[in-house]
Protein backbone atom coordinates (compact mmCIF):
# COMPACT_ATOMS: atom_id res chain seq x y z
CA UNK A 1 0.00 0.00 0.00
CA UNK A 2 1.83 3.70 -1.19
CA UNK A 3 1.69 5.48 1.98
CA UNK A 4 0.59 9.30 1.77
CA UNK A 5 -1.10 11.64 3.95
CA UNK A 6 -2.59 13.91 1.09
CA UNK A 7 -6.02 14.26 1.12
CA UNK A 8 -7.03 14.05 -3.14
CA UNK A 9 -8.43 17.64 -4.13
CA UNK A 10 -11.63 15.08 -5.68
CA UNK A 11 -12.23 13.69 -2.29
CA UNK A 12 -15.12 15.74 -0.48
CA UNK A 13 -16.68 13.67 1.37
CA UNK A 14 -17.40 10.11 3.00
CA UNK A 15 -18.29 8.22 -0.35
CA UNK A 16 -15.56 9.69 -1.74
CA UNK A 17 -12.76 8.60 0.88
CA UNK A 18 -14.37 4.74 -0.12
CA UNK A 19 -14.07 5.32 -3.39
CA UNK A 20 -10.26 6.34 -2.67
CA UNK A 21 -10.17 3.78 -0.07
CA UNK A 22 -10.69 0.97 -2.55
CA UNK A 23 -7.74 1.52 -4.86
CA UNK A 24 -5.44 1.46 -2.04
CA UNK A 25 -6.65 -1.91 0.49
CA UNK A 26 -5.03 -4.83 -0.55
CA UNK A 27 -8.19 -6.95 -1.60
CA UNK A 28 -8.59 -8.98 1.84
CA UNK A 29 -8.42 -5.95 3.80
CA UNK A 30 -11.16 -4.54 1.55
CA UNK A 31 -13.41 -7.52 1.50
CA UNK A 32 -12.60 -7.44 5.79
CA UNK A 33 -13.58 -3.36 6.07
CA UNK A 34 -16.18 -3.54 3.28
CA UNK A 35 -18.15 -7.18 4.03
CA UNK A 36 -20.92 -7.98 5.54
CA UNK A 37 -22.77 -11.14 6.32
CA UNK A 38 -23.95 -13.39 3.76
CA UNK A 39 -25.55 -11.53 1.33
CA UNK A 40 -25.24 -7.98 2.93
CA UNK A 41 -28.78 -6.97 2.33
CA UNK A 42 -28.50 -5.23 5.77
CA UNK A 43 -25.42 -3.42 4.67
CA UNK A 44 -27.65 -2.15 1.99
CA UNK A 45 -30.44 -1.29 3.72
CA UNK A 46 -28.67 0.72 6.72
CA UNK A 47 -27.53 3.03 4.12
CA UNK A 48 -30.69 2.99 2.10
CA UNK A 49 -32.82 3.71 5.45
CA UNK A 50 -31.57 7.04 4.94
CA UNK A 51 -32.32 7.66 1.80
CA UNK A 52 -36.00 6.79 2.80
CA UNK A 53 -36.71 9.98 4.80
CA UNK A 54 -36.89 13.30 3.81
CA UNK A 55 -35.91 16.44 5.80
CA UNK A 56 -38.35 19.51 6.00
CA UNK A 57 -36.26 22.67 5.35
CA UNK A 58 -37.37 25.88 6.99
CA UNK A 59 -36.37 29.58 6.36
CA UNK A 60 -35.88 32.40 7.06
CA UNK A 61 -35.48 31.78 10.80
CA UNK A 62 -32.49 32.00 12.89
CA UNK A 63 -30.09 29.73 14.29
CA UNK A 64 -27.61 32.40 15.77
CA UNK A 65 -26.17 31.64 19.21
CA UNK A 66 -26.89 28.03 18.50
CA UNK A 67 -24.00 25.01 19.01
CA UNK A 68 -23.30 21.21 18.81
CA UNK A 69 -21.82 20.40 21.79
CA UNK A 70 -23.40 17.68 24.03
CA UNK A 71 -22.36 16.09 27.63
CA UNK A 72 -22.66 12.28 27.73
CA UNK A 73 -21.90 10.32 30.85
CA UNK A 74 -20.19 13.31 32.33
CA UNK A 75 -17.61 13.95 29.31
CA UNK A 76 -18.02 16.72 26.78
CA UNK A 77 -18.42 16.24 23.42
CA UNK A 78 -18.32 19.11 20.60
CA UNK A 79 -20.44 17.43 18.37
CA UNK A 80 -22.34 14.21 18.11
CA UNK A 81 -20.47 12.76 16.10
CA UNK A 82 -18.23 9.76 17.17
CA UNK A 83 -15.98 7.10 15.61
CA UNK A 84 -16.92 3.16 16.43
CA UNK A 85 -15.10 0.50 17.43
CA UNK A 86 -13.54 -1.17 14.18
CA UNK A 87 -10.94 -3.74 14.88
CA UNK A 88 -7.39 -3.92 12.79
CA UNK A 89 -6.35 -0.50 11.86
CA UNK A 90 -3.09 -1.34 11.24
CA UNK A 91 -4.33 -3.00 7.87
CA UNK A 92 -5.43 1.06 6.49
CA UNK A 93 -2.04 2.73 8.00
CA UNK A 94 1.25 1.40 9.97
CA UNK A 95 -0.12 3.39 13.09
CA UNK A 96 -3.17 2.15 13.29
CA UNK A 97 -5.52 2.86 15.98
CA UNK A 98 -2.40 5.83 17.09
CA UNK A 99 -3.30 7.69 13.80
CA UNK A 100 -6.84 7.34 14.48
CA UNK A 101 -7.20 8.75 17.64
CA UNK A 102 -4.52 11.98 16.38
CA UNK A 103 -7.34 12.44 13.53
CA UNK A 104 -10.25 12.02 16.09
CA UNK A 105 -8.31 14.79 18.23
CA UNK A 106 -7.89 16.84 15.66
CA UNK A 107 -11.87 16.97 14.36
CA UNK A 108 -12.50 17.11 18.23
CA UNK A 109 -14.37 13.86 17.48
CA UNK A 110 -14.83 10.86 20.47
CA UNK A 111 -13.66 7.67 20.02
CA UNK A 112 -14.25 4.06 21.06
CA UNK A 113 -11.58 1.97 20.76
CA UNK A 114 -12.10 -2.16 19.83
CA UNK A 115 -10.67 -4.91 22.58
CA UNK A 116 -9.75 -6.24 19.13
CA UNK A 117 -7.53 -3.31 17.80
CA UNK A 118 -4.00 -3.26 16.71
CA UNK A 119 -2.45 -1.60 19.47
CA UNK A 120 -2.79 -1.79 23.32
CA UNK A 121 -5.51 -0.08 24.65
CA UNK A 122 -3.01 1.82 26.80
CA UNK A 123 -0.76 2.78 23.73
CA UNK A 124 -4.06 4.19 22.31
CA UNK A 125 -4.89 5.98 25.22
CA UNK A 126 -1.54 7.43 25.40
CA UNK A 127 -1.70 9.45 22.25
CA UNK A 128 -5.31 10.64 22.49
CA UNK A 129 -5.77 14.23 23.34
CA UNK A 130 -10.11 13.25 23.01
CA UNK A 131 -12.93 10.90 24.97
CA UNK A 132 -12.41 7.76 24.96
CA UNK A 133 -14.51 4.71 25.25
CA UNK A 134 -13.47 1.00 25.77
CA UNK A 135 -15.50 -1.20 23.51
CA UNK A 136 -15.60 -4.73 25.38
CA UNK A 137 -16.09 -8.30 24.02
CA UNK A 138 -16.95 -10.30 27.02
CA UNK A 139 -14.21 -12.80 27.13
CA UNK A 140 -14.80 -16.60 27.89
CA UNK A 141 -12.48 -16.37 30.50
CA UNK A 142 -14.45 -13.88 32.73
CA UNK A 143 -10.95 -13.33 34.61
CA UNK A 144 -9.42 -12.28 31.74
CA UNK A 145 -12.35 -10.21 31.02
CA UNK A 146 -12.32 -8.02 34.51
CA UNK A 147 -8.36 -7.44 33.74
CA UNK A 148 -9.52 -5.89 30.48
CA UNK A 149 -11.93 -3.34 32.40
CA UNK A 150 -9.08 -2.39 34.77
CA UNK A 151 -6.75 -1.68 32.46
CA UNK A 152 -9.55 0.94 30.57
CA UNK A 153 -10.10 2.03 33.94
CA UNK A 154 -6.47 2.89 34.93
CA UNK A 155 -5.67 4.59 31.44
CA UNK A 156 -8.71 6.85 31.59
CA UNK A 157 -11.67 5.15 29.45
CA UNK A 158 -14.96 7.27 30.25
CA UNK A 159 -17.24 4.29 29.16
CA UNK A 160 -17.19 0.34 28.46
CA UNK A 161 -19.09 -0.07 25.25
CA UNK A 162 -20.40 -4.06 25.67
CA UNK A 163 -21.03 -5.18 22.53
CA UNK A 164 -23.82 -7.89 22.93
CA UNK A 165 -24.44 -8.79 18.71
CA UNK A 166 -21.92 -10.98 18.09
CA UNK A 167 -21.31 -13.95 20.42
CA UNK A 168 -20.32 -15.54 16.97
CA UNK A 169 -18.62 -14.22 13.38
CA UNK A 170 -21.20 -13.60 11.10
CA UNK A 171 -21.17 -15.62 7.85
CA UNK A 172 -18.71 -13.29 6.08
CA UNK A 173 -18.87 -14.87 2.31
CA UNK A 174 -16.96 -11.97 0.97
CA UNK A 175 -13.85 -12.49 3.29
CA UNK A 176 -13.84 -16.49 2.85
CA UNK A 177 -14.18 -15.23 -1.12
CA UNK A 178 -11.54 -12.99 -1.21
CA UNK A 179 -8.97 -15.46 1.56
CA UNK A 180 -9.27 -13.12 4.19
CA UNK A 181 -8.20 -14.73 7.31
CA UNK A 182 -8.65 -13.68 10.97
CA UNK A 183 -6.10 -13.19 13.57
CA UNK A 184 -5.97 -15.71 16.34
CA UNK A 185 -7.81 -14.33 19.39
CA UNK A 186 -4.99 -14.66 21.67
CA UNK A 187 -2.92 -12.87 19.27
CA UNK A 188 -4.69 -9.22 19.53
CA UNK A 189 -2.99 -7.00 21.29
CA UNK A 190 -5.36 -6.58 24.36
CA UNK A 191 -5.71 -10.21 24.00
CA UNK A 192 -2.07 -11.54 24.85
CA UNK A 193 -2.14 -14.42 27.18
CA UNK A 194 -5.68 -15.17 26.98
CA UNK A 195 -6.41 -19.35 26.90
CA UNK A 196 -9.02 -19.83 24.47
CA UNK A 197 -10.67 -23.01 24.53
CA UNK A 198 -13.89 -22.78 22.81
CA UNK A 199 -14.07 -21.56 19.25
CA UNK A 200 -17.43 -22.37 16.17
CA UNK A 201 -15.85 -24.90 14.54
CA UNK A 202 -17.64 -27.96 13.21
CA UNK A 203 -16.44 -31.04 11.10
CA UNK A 204 -18.90 -32.79 9.04
CA UNK A 205 -21.66 -33.88 10.53
CA UNK A 206 -21.38 -32.28 13.62
CA UNK A 207 -23.08 -29.47 14.95
CA UNK A 208 -20.93 -26.01 14.89
CA UNK A 209 -23.14 -24.60 17.68
CA UNK A 210 -24.35 -26.52 19.86
CA UNK A 211 -21.22 -28.47 20.89
CA UNK A 212 -20.33 -26.88 24.37
CA UNK A 213 -19.37 -23.34 22.33
CA UNK A 214 -22.69 -21.75 24.07
CA UNK A 215 -21.60 -22.84 27.27
CA UNK A 216 -19.50 -19.99 27.80
CA UNK A 217 -20.75 -16.91 25.85
CA UNK A 218 -22.05 -13.70 27.27
CA UNK A 219 -25.47 -13.44 29.20
CA UNK A 220 -27.25 -11.06 30.45
CA UNK A 221 -26.48 -11.78 34.23
CA UNK A 222 -22.49 -11.32 33.02
CA UNK A 223 -23.77 -7.51 32.30
CA UNK A 224 -25.10 -7.63 35.81
CA UNK A 225 -21.63 -9.01 37.13
CA UNK A 226 -19.76 -5.96 34.86
CA UNK A 227 -22.60 -3.72 36.77
CA UNK A 228 -21.42 -4.71 40.37
CA UNK A 229 -17.68 -4.85 39.10
CA UNK A 230 -16.59 -1.66 37.58
CA UNK A 231 -17.82 2.27 37.93
CA UNK A 232 -17.86 2.61 34.19
CA UNK A 233 -20.51 3.57 32.77
CA UNK A 234 -22.03 0.54 30.52
CA UNK A 235 -23.45 0.97 27.05
CA UNK A 236 -24.50 -1.95 25.51
CA UNK A 237 -24.29 -2.02 21.36
CA UNK A 238 -26.33 -4.38 19.08
CA UNK A 239 -29.51 -3.91 20.48
CA UNK A 240 -32.05 -4.06 17.98
CA UNK A 241 -35.59 -5.05 19.86
CA UNK A 242 -37.28 -2.98 22.28
CA UNK A 243 -37.45 -6.23 24.11
CA UNK A 244 -34.07 -6.41 24.57
CA UNK A 245 -33.96 -2.71 25.04
CA UNK A 246 -35.94 -3.31 28.09
CA UNK A 247 -33.47 -6.00 29.49
CA UNK A 248 -30.69 -4.02 28.94
CA UNK A 249 -32.04 -1.13 31.52
CA UNK A 250 -33.42 -4.82 33.86
CA UNK A 251 -29.71 -5.52 33.87
CA UNK A 252 -28.33 -2.03 34.61
CA UNK A 253 -27.50 -0.77 31.60
CA UNK A 254 -26.38 3.25 31.21
CA UNK A 255 -26.87 3.49 27.71
CA UNK A 256 -27.56 2.02 24.41
CA UNK A 257 -26.16 1.57 21.03
CA UNK A 258 -28.73 0.54 18.17
CA UNK A 259 -27.00 -1.19 16.15
CA UNK A 260 -26.13 -4.44 13.28
CA UNK A 261 -22.73 -4.09 13.50
CA UNK A 262 -22.58 -2.67 10.18
CA UNK A 263 -24.62 -5.84 8.95
CA UNK A 264 -21.84 -8.15 9.75
CA UNK A 265 -23.51 -10.37 11.67
CA UNK A 266 -27.05 -11.56 10.74
CA UNK A 267 -28.08 -10.70 7.62
CA UNK A 268 -31.40 -9.26 6.62
CA UNK A 269 -31.48 -7.91 10.33
CA UNK A 270 -33.08 -4.65 10.41
CA UNK A 271 -31.43 -1.41 9.31
CA UNK A 272 -30.43 0.60 12.38
CA UNK A 273 -32.17 3.38 11.68
CA UNK A 274 -35.76 1.19 11.36
CA UNK A 275 -34.87 -0.39 15.03
CA UNK A 276 -34.22 3.28 16.66
CA UNK A 277 -37.46 3.96 17.21
CA UNK A 278 -38.91 1.37 18.52
CA UNK A 279 -36.03 1.27 21.30
CA UNK A 280 -36.41 4.86 21.93
CA UNK A 281 -40.34 4.58 22.89
CA UNK A 282 -39.31 1.96 25.24
CA UNK A 283 -36.39 3.30 26.74
CA UNK A 284 -38.48 6.50 27.38
CA UNK A 285 -35.60 8.86 27.79
CA UNK A 286 -34.75 7.20 30.94
CA UNK A 287 -30.74 6.29 29.66
CA UNK A 288 -29.05 8.26 26.30
CA UNK A 289 -29.61 6.09 23.03
CA UNK A 290 -27.05 5.89 19.88
CA UNK A 291 -27.19 4.70 16.79
CA UNK A 292 -24.53 3.47 14.50
CA UNK A 293 -24.70 1.96 10.77
CA UNK A 294 -24.69 3.39 7.70
CA UNK A 295 -24.05 7.01 8.58
CA UNK A 296 -22.08 8.90 5.50
CA UNK A 297 -23.86 12.32 5.53
CA UNK A 298 -24.48 14.93 7.82
CA UNK A 299 -28.27 14.79 7.09
CA UNK A 300 -27.96 11.14 8.04
CA UNK A 301 -26.61 12.59 11.49
CA UNK A 302 -29.81 15.00 11.92
CA UNK A 303 -32.10 12.02 11.01
CA UNK A 304 -31.03 9.63 13.48
CA UNK A 305 -30.86 12.58 16.19
CA UNK A 306 -34.41 13.73 14.81
CA UNK A 307 -35.77 9.72 15.18
CA UNK A 308 -34.25 9.95 19.25
CA UNK A 309 -30.60 9.22 19.29
CA UNK A 310 -28.36 11.46 21.22
CA UNK A 311 -25.25 10.79 18.96
CA UNK A 312 -24.17 8.94 16.19
CA UNK A 313 -21.15 6.56 15.47
CA UNK A 314 -19.58 5.69 12.31
CA UNK A 315 -17.26 2.81 11.17
CA UNK A 316 -16.34 1.77 7.90
CA UNK A 317 -15.85 5.82 6.26
CA UNK A 318 -13.59 6.11 9.42
CA UNK A 319 -10.94 2.66 8.01
CA UNK A 320 -11.58 4.28 4.51
CA UNK A 321 -10.02 7.79 5.12
CA UNK A 322 -7.60 6.46 7.08
CA UNK A 323 -6.03 3.74 4.57
CA UNK A 324 -6.42 7.45 1.96
CA UNK A 325 -4.93 9.64 4.11
CA UNK A 326 -4.12 8.65 7.68
CA UNK A 327 -4.70 10.89 10.67
CA UNK A 328 -5.05 13.58 8.07
CA UNK A 329 -7.97 11.81 6.37
CA UNK A 330 -9.86 10.66 9.60
CA UNK A 331 -9.78 14.67 10.97
CA UNK A 332 -11.17 15.66 7.32
CA UNK A 333 -13.61 12.81 7.44
CA UNK A 334 -15.10 13.88 10.80
CA UNK A 335 -14.96 17.89 10.05
CA UNK A 336 -16.77 17.20 6.52
CA UNK A 337 -19.59 15.30 8.33
CA UNK A 338 -19.65 17.76 11.32
CA UNK A 339 -20.07 20.49 8.38
CA UNK A 340 -23.05 19.12 6.72
CA UNK A 341 -24.49 18.50 10.11
CA UNK A 342 -24.59 21.82 10.98
CA UNK A 343 -25.70 23.25 7.52
CA UNK A 344 -28.44 20.60 7.71
CA UNK A 345 -29.37 21.93 11.14
CA UNK A 346 -29.36 25.59 10.42
CA UNK A 347 -31.69 24.75 7.04
CA UNK A 348 -34.67 22.97 9.25
CA UNK A 349 -34.14 25.81 11.15
CA UNK A 350 -32.68 24.31 14.58
CA UNK A 351 -30.07 26.55 16.82
CA UNK A 352 -29.20 23.51 19.11
CA UNK A 353 -29.15 19.90 19.82
CA UNK A 354 -31.85 19.93 22.13
CA UNK A 355 -34.37 21.21 19.22
CA UNK A 356 -33.90 18.70 16.81
CA UNK A 357 -36.96 16.03 17.05
CA UNK A 358 -39.13 14.75 14.55
CA UNK A 359 -40.99 17.61 13.39
CA UNK A 360 -38.01 17.88 11.11
CA UNK A 361 -39.05 15.39 8.81
CA UNK A 362 -40.96 15.21 6.10
CA UNK A 363 -44.21 13.44 6.89
CA UNK A 364 -44.29 12.64 3.19
CA UNK A 365 -40.95 11.02 3.32
CA UNK A 366 -42.05 8.61 6.38
CA UNK A 367 -43.34 5.61 5.78
CA UNK A 368 -47.23 5.51 7.88
CA UNK A 369 -46.95 5.61 11.51
CA UNK A 370 -43.47 4.39 11.43
CA UNK A 371 -41.44 7.14 12.70
CA UNK A 372 -43.56 8.55 15.63
CA UNK A 373 -41.61 8.63 18.55
CA UNK A 374 -41.73 10.77 21.42
CA UNK A 375 -38.85 11.72 23.20
C1 LIG B 1 -13.94 -3.61 9.69
C2 LIG B 1 -14.88 -3.51 10.85
C3 LIG B 1 -14.50 -3.99 12.09
C4 LIG B 1 -15.36 -3.89 13.17
N1 LIG B 1 -14.92 -4.30 14.39
C5 LIG B 1 -15.74 -4.14 15.47
C6 LIG B 1 -15.27 -4.45 16.76
O1 LIG B 1 -14.12 -4.85 16.96
N2 LIG B 1 -16.13 -4.27 17.80
C7 LIG B 1 -17.41 -3.81 17.62
O2 LIG B 1 -18.15 -3.67 18.58
N3 LIG B 1 -17.87 -3.48 16.40
C8 LIG B 1 -17.07 -3.63 15.33
N4 LIG B 1 -17.52 -3.25 14.09
C9 LIG B 1 -18.87 -2.65 13.94
C10 LIG B 1 -18.80 -1.12 14.11
O3 LIG B 1 -18.56 -0.76 15.44
C11 LIG B 1 -20.12 -0.45 13.70
O4 LIG B 1 -21.18 -1.08 14.38
C12 LIG B 1 -20.39 -0.44 12.21
O5 LIG B 1 -19.21 -0.37 11.46
C13 LIG B 1 -21.27 0.76 11.88
O6 LIG B 1 -21.66 0.76 10.55
P1 LIG B 1 -20.92 1.63 9.40
O7 LIG B 1 -19.63 0.91 9.10
O8 LIG B 1 -21.91 1.57 8.29
O9 LIG B 1 -20.71 3.02 9.93
C14 LIG B 1 -16.66 -3.35 12.99
C15 LIG B 1 -17.04 -2.87 11.73
C16 LIG B 1 -16.17 -2.94 10.66
C17 LIG B 1 -16.60 -2.39 9.33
Amino acid sequence: MSRSYEIPADVVCADDYERVARERLSPQALAYYAGGAADELTVDWNRRAFGRIALKPRVLGTAAGGGTGLSLFGQEFAHPILIAPTAHHRFADPDGEIATVVGAGGAKAGMVVSTEADLTLEEIAGAARTPLWFQLYIQHDRGFTLELVRRAERAGYGALVVTVDAPVFGMRNREQRAGYQPPKLSEHANLKGLHTTYFAHAELGESIMFNGFLDVTAQWADIAWLRANTTLPILLKGILSPEDAVLALEHGADGIIVSNHGGRVLDTSPASLDALPGVVRVVEGRVPVLLDGGIRRGTDVLKALALGARAVLVGRPCLYALAVAGPAGVAHLLHVLRCEFEIAMVLTGCAKLEEIGPHMLWDDGLREGQYSVSR
